[in-house]
C-alpha cells in the first residue's frame, strides 16, 4: 500500500501524473535506465563513455560563463581572456575548467576509442555506434582547434596559420579556399568572428546532436562487454538476458564512483597544474598574438600531434596532408576492415594483440615526435611509426582472418 500524503505531496505527485500522460518521461526511463539491460561485467574501461558525457557538460556550462565576458575581436579578444583569469570573479577557476576541460575530453575519448579496439566494439552490431563517434571525435577537433585560435595567444595566430595554410596544398582550389576559411590573406578579425560563432554555436549543437545519435544507436543494439559476448542470446523467461543488470541503479551508482575519481584527478590539475608543464595551455600562447614574429616552433596541443607527426613525416605537403587525412578514415573503416570471428582481445590471437600493442606505440610515438623540433633522427622515428600506423590497417583483413582464435565462453566471465 502506498504511503499516506501530505498536501504538498499529493499536489506533486499530481503535477507529476499530468505530465507523464502527455510527455512519455518514465517510459523513457524504463526504457534507458531501470529496464536497460546492460551486461554485469563492465569493467574500468567502461567509465569512459559517461565521463565524455560528464566533460561535454563541463565545457557547455564554463563555455557559457566565458562566453559572458569573453571579446571576440583581434583588438580585444587577448586582453578579454587576462580579464577573466585576473578580474572577473572566480575567472581564472572558469577559464581553467574550460581549458583543462579540453584536453581531458581527449584523454577520456582515446581511453574510450581504445577500449573499442580491444574488445572490438566496432563489429557488427554496432557498426554505427562507432562511425557516429568517429564523427564526434571530427567535429571534437575542429572544436578544439578553432577554442585555440580565440584567446589570440602567438600560438593561436600561428598554428591557425599553419593548419589553414595545409588547404593551401591542395590542387586548383586551395589557395582560393584557405582565403575562404580565414576570410582575409592572413589570419585575422573576420578569422577570429567565424571561428568564434563556429566554436560556440554551430559545433557544440552538432556535437550534441551527434552524442544523442551514438547513444540512440547504441541503446538500439546494447552495449558490448569485455568478453565480447552477446549477452541477448541467453534469455530468460521473461525474455531478459540472463547476464544483463538493469542500468540504474547499477551503472548509475558505478558512473557515479568513476565521476569522482575523475573529479578529483580534474580538480588537482586545475588547481596544481592548469599549464600542464606547457601541454595543456602553451608558454607561447601568453604572449599576445604578432603577425609579424613568427614563434620559434610552432607545434599543435597534444592531442592534435599524432597527425602533426604524420604530416611533417612526409617530404611532399600535398601527399603529407592526404597522409594525414587517411589516417583518420581509416579508422572510420574499421568495422569493415576487421574480419575477426571474435570480438575481444581476450579470445583472440597473438596477431592481434601484437598488432594492437604495436599501433599504440606508434600513435604514442607519434604523439610525442609530434610535439618536438623534428631532428633528422625524429623524422625517422616518425616514418616508422607512420607506416606501423597505415599497416595496423591496411594487414587488418588479413591477420584478423588467419589469427588463432580462442574459444569464446558462451556466458561473460567475471
Ligand atoms: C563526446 C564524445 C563521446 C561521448 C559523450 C560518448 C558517450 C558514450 C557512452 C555514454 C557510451 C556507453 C558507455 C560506454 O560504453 O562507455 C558509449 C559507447 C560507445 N562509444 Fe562513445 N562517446 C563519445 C565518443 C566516442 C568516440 C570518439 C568513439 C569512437 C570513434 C566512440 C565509440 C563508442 C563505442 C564503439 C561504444 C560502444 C562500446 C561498447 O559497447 O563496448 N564514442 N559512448
Amino acid at each position: 500500500m502506498d504511503k499516506p500524503q501530505g498536501a504538498v505531496s499529493r499536489a506533486a505527485t499530481g503535477v507529476w501524473h499530468w505530465v507523464d500522460e502527455r510527455l512519455p518521461i518514465s517510459d523513457f526511463w524504463k526504457a534507458h535506465a531501470s529496464e536497460y539491460y546492460a551486461p554485469k561485467n563492465f569493467n574500468f574501461w567502461y567509465f569512459f563513455g559517461s565521463l565524455a558525457l560528464l566533460v561535454l557538460v563541463n565545457q557547455l556550462v564554463t563555455g557559457i560563463w566565458l562566453a559572458m565576458f569573453y571579446k571576440p575581436t583581434a583588438a580585444e579578444a587577448f586582453a578579454s581572456v587576462e580579464y577573466i583569469m585576473r578580474d572577473v570573479e572566480w575567472g581564472w577557476l572558469i577559464r581553467y575548467m574550460h581549458s583543462t576541460g579540453a584536453s581531458m575530453f581527449f584523454i577520456v575519448v582515446y581511453f574510450h576509442m581504445f577500449r573499442g579496439l580491444m574488445y572490438g566494439s566496432y563489429q557488427k552490431p554496432r557498426e554505427l555506434v562507432w562511425v557516429i563517434g568517429m564523427m564526434i571525435y571530427v567535429a571534437l577537433m575542429a572544436e578544439a582547434f578553432m577554442g585555440y585560435v580565440l584567446p589570440w595567444g602567438q600560438m593561436s595566430y600561428w598554428g591557425a596559420q599553419v593548419i589553414i595554410s595545409l588547404f593551401g596544398a591542395i590542387p586548383v582550389v586551395g589557395e582560393d579556399l584557405a582565403v575562404w576559411i580565414r576570410g582575409d590573406y592572413v589570419i585575422a578579425d573576420a578569422t577570429l568572428n567565424r571561428f568564434f560563432a563556429l566554436h560556440v554555436v554551430a559545433l557544440p549543437l552538432a556535437l550534441i546532436m551527434l552524442v544523442v545519435l551514438h547513444l540512440g544507436a547504441l541503446h538500439q543494439v546494447g552495449s558490448n562487454n569485455p568478453d565480447g559476448v552477446d549477452i541477448k542470446k541467453n534469455k530468460d523467461e521473461k525474455g531478459i538476458p540472463v547476464d544483463g543488470i538493469p542500468f540504474h541503479p547499477y551503472y548509475t551508482v558505478k558512473d557515479i564512483f568513476g565521476a569522482g575519481m575523475f573529479l578529483l584527478l580534474f580538480a588537482f590539475i586545475i588547481f596544481f597544474a592548469p599549464e600542464f608543464g606547457g601541454l595543456f595551455l602553451e608558454h607561447d600562447n601568453f604572449v599576445p598574438a604578432d603577425p609579424l614574429v613568427t614563434p620559434e616552433h610552432i607545434k599543435p596541443t597534444w592531442y592534435f600531434t599524432p597527425f602533426y607527426a604524420i604530416l611533417r613525416a612526409i617530404p611532399d605537403k600535398l601527399f603529407g596532408v592526404l597522409l594525414m587525412g587517411l589516417a583518420i578514415v581509416m579508422l572510420f573503416l574499421l568495422p569493415w576492415l576487421d574480419r575477426g570471428k571474435v570480438r575481444s582481445m581476450r579470445y583472440r590471437g597473438w596477431m592481434s594483440k601484437l598488432a594492437l600493442t604495436l599501433f599504440v606505440i606508434s600513435f604514442v610515438g607519434l604523439g610525442y615526435l609530434g610535439g618536438q623540433p623534428g631532428s633528422e633522427l625524429q623524422t625517422l622515428m616518425a616514418r616508422l611509426f607512420t607506416l606501423i600506423y597505415f599497416l595496423f590497417f591496411f594487414l587488418m583483413p588479413f591477420y584478423t582472418s588467419v589469427d588463432k582464435n580462442k574459444q569464446v565462453p558462451e556466458r561473460v566471465t567475471h
